[in-house]
């Protein structure tokens, strides 16, 4: 008898997908819908490492608040590595530090939602942080239950200290331990893109980096000597993965990494990178601390524009249409017969635009995507400028500074 029920069990798990061999695959899967558009925030790594406190965080969400970020679509408040104690308590669970959020991490959860925002945590899929502080490994739906009673929006989920595991599966894991928990939490993946997370990520998770760290520099490779690894400068994370962009899109976003932007570029450079940024359709987490941020970064990270094309409810992330001499063509398809073109500079001298439309037809191959001038004329509006900028009949003409930006919607 025992023999039969196992038989009719082992056969109905196998009409409900145990067959598959995908734990996500039972029902479950991420949460769905959560991020419609790349979301927009903040995160506390880029700046300060693990010196992070309340103090901080409530500083941060006034800024956020006050400046207009949060009006101009800004909402989630990351706490990366370092918010918990180095051990868990005696039943297992995670401790935040309380040293660094002596108020306790729910009453500084409820001030950030009181302020209209959201909150993220971080941990990772290995045995430790890769600040070395308690990892999720074995712990995943005891760590996700945590989470869900703190009330967090947002959980960012690294891949360090994870010998011998299975990426795909960790991640699936977690997915499955937040979906069983109940609360509604974006699911950003951490793996770098070492296992192609873009093949897979899709059903797991809402958001995933697809290189190692950022960089503050434009071009640069930065080598940590000490760990035998690299960081990199934005231009080379914006063109560190090809072929990748067909697997981005609504709820299942390519992520280019926190930004650097008001983290020591020029001006030049941070318009640069926070227009790649948008072009590309990443996530925009700022990076900087809001408590120094200059007029000029809040230009930046707050042009309406330009977040727009990020926003684009399309949701398709945009590829370099040419280079010619270091002048690059980016473009980016929107919603209505709208297109985002950005001329980048990435010589270290001035550069003349003469750009002929009629020349430069657009076909955006995996989208199915088109642009002919010579058939349609698209009225152009300069995104930095907010201004109206002639129509696509006439060349479109312009002196663009080393490692700057000019960003244009064509409006058919
Ligand atoms: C990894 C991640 C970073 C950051 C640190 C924290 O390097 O890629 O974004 O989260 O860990 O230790």
């Amino acid at each position: 008898m025992k023999k039969i029920l196992l038989t009719l069990l082992l056969s109905s798990m196998t009409i409900s997908g145990f067959s598959q061999g995908n734990v996500y695959k039972q029902g479950s899967g991420k949460f769905e819908g959560l991020a419609m558009t790349p979301p927009m925030g903040w995160n506390s790594w880029n700046t300060f490492e693990t010196n992070i406190d309340e103090k901080l965080v409530k500083e941060t969400a006034d800024i956020m608040v006050s400046t207009g970020m949060a009006a101009a679509g800004y909402n989630y408040i990351v706490l990366d590595d370092g918010w918990m104690a180095k051990e868990r308590d005696a039943n297992g669970n995670l401790v935040p530090d309380p040293i660094k959020f002596p108020s306790g991490m729910k009453s500084l959860i409820d001030y950030v939602h009181s302020k209209g925002l959201k909150f993220g945590l971080y941990n990772c899929a290995g045995t430790k942080t890769c600040a070395g502080y308690p990892g999720t490994r074995g712990y995943e739906y005891q760590d996700a239950r945590f989470y869900a009673n703190l009330g967090i929006d947002f959980l960012k989920y690294d891949w360090c200290n994870t010998a011998g595991i299975n990426a795909p599966e960790a991640y699936a894991t977690m997915s499955n331990a937040l979906k069983t928990a109940g609360k509604p939490i974006i699911f950003s993946l951490c793996e770098w893109g070492d296992t192609q997370v873009w093949n897979w990520g899709k059903p797991i998770g809402n958001l995933w980096r697809i290189s190692g760290d950022i960089y503050p520099c434009f071009d640069c490779e930065f080598y940590h000597k000490e760990g035998n690894w690299s960081s990199w400068g934005v231009m080379k994370i914006a063109e560190m993965r090809k072929d990748i962009r067909k697997f981005s899109g609504p709820d299942h976003w390519n992520d280019f990494d926190m930004m650097e932007v008001g983290n020591g570029m020029t001006i030049a450079e941070d318009r640069a990178h926070f227009a790649m940024w948008c072009m590309l359709a990443s996530p925009l987490i700022a990076g900087n601390d809001f408590r120094k941020m200059s007029k000029e970064t809040l230009a930046i990270l707050t042009n309406k524009e330009l977040i727009a094309v990020n926003q684009d409810k399309l949701g398709i992330q945009g590829f370099k249409l040419s280079a010619e001499d270091g002048l690059e063509v980016w473009v980016k398809p929107l919603s209505d017969g709208n297109w985002a073109i950005t001329f980048l500079n990435r010589t270290d001298a001035p550069k003349k635009i003469n750009y002929d439309w009629k020349k430069n037809p657009i076909k955006d191959a995996d989208f199915g995507f088109e642009a002919d001038f010579n058939k349609t004329t698209f009225k152009i509006k300069n995104l930095w400028k907010n201004k109206e900028a002639g129509t696509t009949k006439k060349n479109f003409t312009a002196d663009l500074a080393s490692h700057d930006v000019i960003t244009l919607r064509l409006i058919p």
